[in-house]
């Protein structure tokens, strides 16, 4: 469901609407960011850091917050289950096992920009 909507909004996005920033324009946040708790940051760069920052993973980039937005209309909840399991591309626990759930809470929020870091 949520990824026929991300295909439909790709679709778009290369015809009518594409207004958004460019993918170097989001590269290039998503390389810029990073949490600003010493301990997130230290997780975040030996994990989530390596896929979430890169287009050729296809992972959500960090402060793409319109990606972001896509995938938190399914709930924190869901979004942390699918880390903790592994979802489509993501291996479980995003690579990072010693995590617990308020780390990935952090990173997501971090990742999705709820919370300005
Ligand atoms: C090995 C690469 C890789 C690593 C490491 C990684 N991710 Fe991901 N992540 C992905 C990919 C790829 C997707 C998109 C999967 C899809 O929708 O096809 C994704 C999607 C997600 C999603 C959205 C899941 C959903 O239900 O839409 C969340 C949340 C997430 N990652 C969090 C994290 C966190 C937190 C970390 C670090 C602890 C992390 N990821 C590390 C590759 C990775």
């Amino acid at each position: 469901m949520f990824r026929l909507l991300t295909l439909g909004c790709l679709t778009l996005a290369l015809t009518a609407c594409d207004q958004g920033p460019s993918m170097q324009e989001k590269l290039a946040t998503a390389q810029s960011l990073q949490p600003s708790d010493p301990e997130l940051n230290e997780i975040y760069q030996r994990s989530c850091r390596n896929c979430h920052t890169l287009e050729s993973t296809g992972a959500p980039l960090t402060g793409d917050v319109h990606a972001w937005s896509l995938r938190l209309e399914k709930g924190q909840d869901v979004l942390l289950e699918n880390v903790v399991s592994g979802f489509a591309g993501m291996p479980p626990f995003g690579l990072c096992m010693d995590c617990n759930v308020t780390q990935f809470n952090g990173l997501i929020e971090f990742m999705a920009q709820i919370q300005q870091q």
